[in-house]
């Protein structure tokens, strides 16, 4: 798998690989032994994920003699705040179509931090066009025609990534990243019992389910749903398996291999639940840890339940992802700021 994921077009953008490390006092209050994979240190701004897809989707970009990159996501994405910087270090233009997706901002909640702090400050500091649009398809489609037009007057060519950098070819940094864990694994005194990670567009979980496996890994991958209900991910993760194992030639993780739980995305996506709360304050205060308000916190607080449910045992450690996203705490003031 190593050598067919080094045939395609890739452009150095992470620090990699990023450590496994152990957490010995959230393990503590976890009730499990608990490691965390900490792709939030994958370097290039403030690091996350999406650093590790951006590696392909970017490097697809400039072989096919794209000059723009045009995205998607919600106003606090921190997909689209690495593309940003991904464009800036490799030279391309960026277009970023952010949506007001979560009921945050103006007079409500995380106000003016959400609308222009966290993520959106640094969109606009790496020098991307930024157009935000309502939650509604006339909106979208009008944004889209103005990209369409603003490529075309300079005579550009424009590659068009989806939301979370989620197709076929963006999953392959997860594949990548899945090998690289699967032989970190090996180094681990026992073996794991379960790598638990949050989900939203599921490239993700799949690449990563395809790399372990890849890599000769069988331990178990749980995804903890962050965007939409379990019956609306399924289908997407089995789309991105299918599109992963024909890009690589290989088999596919069968489908019973993925698990999705979607009790701890609480009122919807980017709303604040008190497990999440809860789970940012103690990785914060047990080990000097920063999760996030969308993704790691909500992960972690599916773990924290788990672990205390004794659903893990003792038969070996439990490996957290850690997908980064600490900059939309800043977009979160009313969650994770002092009282007022
Ligand atoms: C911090 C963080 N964690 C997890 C995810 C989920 O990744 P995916 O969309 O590949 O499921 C994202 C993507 O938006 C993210 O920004």
């Amino acid at each position: 798998m190593q050598d067919r994921l080094a045939t395609f077009p890739r452009e150095p953008l992470a620090t990699l690989p990023t450590p496994l490390e152990h957490l010995p006092r959230l393990s503590e209050v976890a009730g499990t032994e608990l490691w965390a994979k900490r792709d939030d240190l994958t370097g290039l701004a403030l690091g996350g994920n999406k650093v590790r897809k951006l590696e392909f989707l970017l490097g697809a970009a400039k072989a096919e003699g794209c000059d723009t990159v045009v995205t998607f996501g919600a106003l606090q994405s921190n997909h689209a705040r690495q593309t940003a910087a991904a464009c800036a270090r490799s030279g391309l233009h960026c277009e970023l179509v952010l949506t007001r997706a979560v009921p945050r901002g103006g007079d409500g909640p995380g106000g003016t931090s959400y609308d222009h702090g966290g993520n959106v400050l640094l969109d606009h500091l790496f020098g991307a066009t930024v157009t935000v649009v309502e939650n509604h398809d006339d909106a979208m489609t009008a944004a889209i025609a103005a990209v369409r037009e603003r490529v075309a007057a300079r005579g550009g060519r424009a590659r068009w990534v989806p939301p979370g950098g989620s197709d076929a070819v963006g999953t392959l940094g997860y594949v990548a990243a899945g090998l690289e864990l699967a032989g970190q694994l090996r180094a681990l005194p026992r073996d794991p019992v379960a790598v638990v990670v949050a989900v939203s567009t599921g490239g993700t979980l799949a690449g990563l389910l395809t790399g372990l496996r890849g890599g000769g890994s069988d331990v178990p991958v749980l995804g903890v749903d962050v965007y939409r209900p379990a019956e609306r991910t399924g289908p997407a993760v089995s789309d991105l398996l299918d599109g992963v194992a024909e890009l690589l030639g290989t088999a596919r993780p069968a489908a019973d291999e993925v698990h999705l739980d979607d009790r701890y995305l609480g009122p919807g996506y980017g709303i604040p639940t008190e497990g999440m709360q809860e789970a940012l304050d103690l990785a914060a205060r047990s080990e000097g840890l920063l999760l996030d308000p969308v993704y790691s916190g909500k992960a972690m607080a599916a773990l924290l339940a788990w672990g205390r449910s004794g659903r893990f045992g003792d038969d070996g450690p439990v490996v957290f992802l850690h997908t980064g996203g600490a900059p939309g705490l800043f977009a979160y003031p009313d969650v994770v700021g002092p009282p007022t």
